[in-house]
């Protein structure tokens, strides 16, 4: 098949994003990748404020465009097609990509192309590792939490997620609790270090149902509880702070480890000769996560892959590829491609 060079755009949460990708499904590289973050936007409001977003990722795009295309050393009229993040994710921030790839789209009369977003991470393996289907994908992120049997670009197959918050939500809610900075996974997990994971027993929610459904939100009442009793002065001694870290990231650890062995099992029933579980999203940053993920691998004759972090968080990479896979199936959308809040795989 011929080789196909796309332009990406993201904009569905906090992070603006312009892509270029060129290549083939499973062959292909990234040429430029600009995130533009919006932490500090939305830092004095203890989470993301939609308008703020939106308003920001309408001003910004233009320019992430612009210098997406610069760095990939190409022109907009040398792309062949505009993807886009068509949802889920906040309507506003998703209406402004999509506003803008099809401005660009009808400017050039270049194919558009609406990518769903977690279909972006989920395929995300291909681009970075050539992993060919069917694969396992966990994806763990501050919104997401599923597992996902991949066996085409359009072609899921949910076996479970969470019930309630996503895995980076309950690390987030814990760095607040605990009056450490944001985003709270990184600062949990170093302090997590430094603690006693067996003093503190937390909740490992569901394991005892069948199943691969996840629950976090209980976690942060344990850890609210636990940090309660051992204030003094209202204040947490250093050493209880680095044991509430422990044991809360061991929690979440050993419930993602059991949940992701089930989801192996029913993986493994049909899978191919090199069977392949890959993760994706920001929580899978996590080192005891990895190690804990690495060692079922192990155990199971299955191949663990992450991308690099730079496109396992939110990117336009991951979109411009997705739309890659689509192009080359000969799919595309029109003019009335609408934004959608909610999008289930
Ligand atoms: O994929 P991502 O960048 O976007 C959202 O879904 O928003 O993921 C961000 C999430 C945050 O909740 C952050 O706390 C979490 O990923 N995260 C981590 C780590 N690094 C980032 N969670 C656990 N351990 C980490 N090292
Ligand atoms: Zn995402």
């Amino acid at each position: 098949t011929a080789s196909l060079t796309l332009l990406g755009i993201e904009s569905s949460c906090d992070d603006t994003g312009a892509a270029v990708v060129t290549g083939t499904p499973g062959e292909a590289r990234v040429l430029s990748s600009v995130v533009q973050g919006q932490g500090q936007l939305h830092a004095a409001f203890g989470g993301v404020v939609p308008e703020i977003a939106a308003r920001a990722h309408a001003e910004r795009l233009d320019h992430c465009v612009a210098e997406a295309l610069e760095t990939a050393g190409i022109a907009l009229r040398d792309v062949d097609a505009i993807a886009v993040t068509a949802g889920p994710g906040l309507i506003g921030g998703v209406l402004s990509g999509v506003m803008c790839a099809k401005g660009l789209a009808a400017a050039t009369g270049k194919p558009l192309i609406g990518v769903n977003h977690l279909a972006g991470h989920a395929l995300t393996p291909r681009l970075t590792d050539a992993v060919a289907f069917p694969y396992l994908m966990l994806l763990v992120s501050g919104g997401h939490c599923q597992f996902l049997l991949v066996r085409g670009p359009d072609d899921f197959t949910r076996l479970g997620g969470t019930i309630d918050d996503a895995p980076g939500e309950a690390f987030d809610k814990a760095a607040r609790l605990l009056a450490l900075s944001q985003p709270g996974g990184p600062s949990v997990e170093a302090e997590a270090r430094a603690g006693d994971p067996a003093r503190l027993r937390f909740p490992r929610p569901l394991l005892d149902r069948p199943g691969c459904d996840l629950s976090f939100s209980g976690l942060k009442t344990a850890l609210l509880r636990a940090r309660d009793e051992m204030m003094t002065d209202n204040a947490l001694h250093r050493q209880d702070r680095a044991d509430l870290c422990a044991g809360f990231q061991a929690a979440i650890v050993e419930t993602l480890r059991e949940k992701t062995r089930r989801a192996l099992e029913i993986y493994l029933q049909d899978a191919p000769a090199v069977p392949v579980l890959a993760v994706a999203g920001g929580v899978a940053a996590n080192g005891a996560i990895r190690v804990a993920l690495q060692e079922l691998c192990d155990q199971n004759g299955t191949r663990f892959t992450a991308p690099p972090l730079a496109l396992c968080t939110d990117n336009a990479a991951m979109i411009a590829y997705a739309g890659m896979e689509r192009h080359a199936v000969g799919e595309s959308d029109g003019m009335d491609l609408s934004a959608r809040p909610r999008w289930p795989l």
